[in-house]
């Protein structure tokens, strides 16, 4: 997931996704025939998932291949025909052959494969998810949506099943039929977890944030994830630790593993690849200490604590010449206090280097449907100005990650302590 700078001369992977994975590097690096083929190499693997096939005929898309991409669009749709000739009768084939057509790009029949696997299988959440997905991404989004009820009544999670519809719903504009779901998770709320859970995400709604809660909610987001957190991230195609990666190089900090480095916030790690070539030592820290354990498993840092970013009295002692900080900041609405704490740990000299969700109008910070924060460049050059640090090095915008299938601007930015 973390995408290293490739070149043509990094030795050529062996399996379909390392293809692709590599690929999908080289294109960011701007080397688009080295990209093609290695698009061209991952088709040539023994065996490609139809998953892999619709990114690649996307990715082939992005680099201006539209007519290898069609040859592979062309194959996908054989598979798919050939799957519902020879399992139309099967709810997952069903499913299976909505989602190409979706991918492809064929909305309509991606939504009629879609409902006719919903109908047989009502209390199936992922048909349902589908359902939605599939309609608000074809403006074909029935009035009122669908009906939950059969998949509420089979969930052993039935709020945090209606969060993700919900934000589904937010993020697509769709605000009304969003707090309908909310009136209706409400009377699924069980525990205090699901009370949190639906705070957080009623708040995001209203465009509201709790600061007082940033430290539970984080918490509790985050040691749920952080099982599944490496497969997740990789799937939205999490872009984070790739853009620190970059800003490193664009602000050319030597790679001789003489520094103090603090990945803040490091989660599971996925930061640690490209940090540890600068890094005599290399801490990690975090808040929750579900992301701190897998984290510890794979061996990558030297020192892990636990850290709230916002109270300097759980940092760790001592002080550092690089702090990063990828994907973290979009928890926290008003930075003031964690930057002003990450300046005290800098030595002179020393960088800070980040990521955020960019809000690209107007100015401060916004709650996104997501219930993440999103800040504005005037805000970030504001805050850092008032917490002491003396220039912004680098800046850099990318898509973070996609949402619901859509880019999230994002913003990497470099500042240096005088
Ligand atoms: C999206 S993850 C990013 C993890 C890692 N940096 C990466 O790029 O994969 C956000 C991380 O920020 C941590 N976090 C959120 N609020 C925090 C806070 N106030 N102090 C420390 N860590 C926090 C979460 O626990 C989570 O591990």
């Amino acid at each position: 997931m973390t995408e290293p700078a490739e070149t043509a001369e990094t030795p050529a992977p062996t399996s379909c996704a390392a293809h692709v994975a590599r690929a999908r590097a080289l294109a960011r690096n701007g080397d688009t025939s080295a990209a093609t083929e290695a698009c061209i190499a991952a088709l040539r693997s023994p065996d490609v998932p139809v998953p892999m096939g619709i990114k690649i005929e996307q990715l082939l898309r992005e680099l201006g291949q539209d007519g290898i991409a069609d040859q592979v669009r062309a194959g996908l749709l054989q598979v798919a025909d050939k799957t519902l000739r020879d399992h139309g009768d099967n709810v997952e084939a069903l499913r299976e052959v909505a989602a190409i057509c979706l991918e492809l790009g064929l909305g309509a029949r991606a939504v009629e494969l879609g409902t006719a696997a919903l109908a047989r299988t009502p209390a199936d959440p992922d048909a349902l998810r589908f359902c939605y997905m599939a309609t608000l991404r074809t403006d074909a989004y029935p009035p009122g949506g669908f009906d939950v009820e059969p998949v509420l009544a089979a969930s052993s999670d039935p709020v945090v099943f209606l969060g993700g519809i919900i934000k589904m719903l937010a993020t697509f504009g769709r605000h009304e039929d969003a707090l309908r779901l909310v009136d209706r998770a409400r009377a699924a709320v069980r525990d205090d977890r699901d009370r949190r859970v639906l705070r957080r995400i009623d708040d995001a709604l209203h465009g509201r944030t709790d600061p007082d809660s940033q430290r539970a909610d984080a918490v509790m987001l985050f040691d749920g994830f952080a099982e599944t957190y490496d497969q997740n991230l990789a799937a939205i195609q999490n872009n984070g630790p790739a853009m620190i990666d970059r800003i490193l190089k664009e602000i050319a900090l030597p790679a001789d593993v003489r520094l103090d480095v603090l990945d803040a916030g490091c989660g599971t790690g996925l930061c640690a690849p490209f940090l540890r070539p600068y890094a005599k030592l290399l801490h990690g820290n975090d808040l929750s200490i579900g992301m701190l354990e897998k984290c510890r498993a794979k061996n990558s840092y030297d020192l892990l604590t636990r850290t709230d970013l916002a109270a300097a009295e759980t940092y760790p002692q001592g002080t550092f010449d690089l702090v990063v900080c990828a994907d973290v900041l979009v928890y926290i609405p008003d930075l003031t206090r964690t930057f002003t704490n990450i300046f005290d740990v800098l030595n002179p000299g020393g960088r800070f280097v980040f990521t955020v969700e960019e809000k690209q109008q107007g100015d401060g910070y916004a709650v996104t449907p997501s219930g993440r924060i999103s800040h504005s460049e005037p805000y970030l050059r504001e805050v850092l100005q008032k917490t002491g640090f003396a220039s912004v090095e680098a800046l850099l915008r990318d898509a973070l990650r996609t949402e619901f299938f859509k880019p999230v601007a994002g913003l990497a930015m470099a500042a240096r302590k005088a």
